[in-house]
């Protein structure tokens, strides 16, 4: 099965509109002739609406970072599908582990939020990963387990192919210290399985990303697994040069 990769940079809390605006500028003539690969950013809220305007016509999409399940309602400084629709985002990172950490995310609510994204035709990426202590542990599959089918418990069984889930170790993420590309592939078919466990036509057609200390060295040895489809990266996104070499690093071979 052939499926497109994607990289999709992921600013966390990073840049302003005026910075957002500038990389965009530099980013655009670094990938306009990368094929065969679909070019992700994921910025702030405040951000979405000029790098929508500003990547129009492009080969970039934007994500937003996150969004709540819930289409209106009292949720003091949330924002809902409907919201990201109207200024035509792409899609949502769910679930991201520092959502998780710091904000309380709960599989619970993702079980909510992934099927509300489809609904609203939004692509959801689904972040899902383990600690340290659980990889030490050999709870690495237990966890990855629970995080996949919770989540994906109410998604429509004909919309899982359009669900992108990201595998970051939270160990990876941000520490320099970056899976290697068989531990990598080990989790990501791993996550595979499940997905075939419920949904066995669909599962070779759901992209699964790798995130964690993504740099463009190591990048080309990551995708050339045949379950890696792709990455979410943070830090190595923040600057064009880079991020526009891990796109490239991703190009299918001819
Ligand atoms: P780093 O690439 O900075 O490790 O971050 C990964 C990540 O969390 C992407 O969502």
């Amino acid at each position: 099965m052939n499926r497109t990769p994607l990289v999709a940079g992921n600013w966390k809390m990073h840049k302003t509109i005026a910075e957002a605006e500038e990389y965009i500028q530099a980013l655009l003539p670094r990938v306009s002739d990368v094929d065969g690969v679909e070019v992700g950013i994921c910025p702030s809220y405040l951000s979405l609406q000029p790098l929508v305007d500003s990547t129009r016509g492009s080969r970039v999409a934007i994500y937003a970072q996150n969004m709540h399940e819930a289409e209106h309602g009292a949720y003091t400084g949330e924002v809902s599908a409907p919201m990201l629709v109207e200024v035509d985002v792409h899609g949502v990172v769910l679930g991201h582990s520092e959502r998780r950490q710091y904000f309380g995310e709960t599989d619970r609510a993702l079980a909510a939020k992934v099927p509300a994204a489809l609904a609203a035709g939004l692509q959801p990426i689904l972040c899902v990963g383990e600690t340290e202590d659980e990889r030490e542990a050999g709870d690495t599959e237990r966890k990855l387990r629970h995080q996949v089918q919770e989540a994906l418990a109410r998604a429509p069984d004909d919309r899982i192919p359009d669900v992108v889930i990201a595998y970051e170790p939270i160990w990876a993420i941000g520490t320099g210290i970056v899976a290697t590309p068989d531990q990598a592939q080990e989790a990501i078919a791993f996550v595979r399985a499940l997905v075939a466990g419920r949904w066995p036509e669909q599962s070779e057609r759901v992209r699964i990303l790798y995130g964690g200390s993504v740099k463009p060295e190591g990048a080309g040895d990551l995708i050339a697994q045949p379950d890696i489809d792709g990455f979410l990266v943070g830090g190595a996104s923040l600057d064009p040069e880079a991020f526009a070499a891990i796109v490239r690093a991703a190009v299918p071979a001819p």
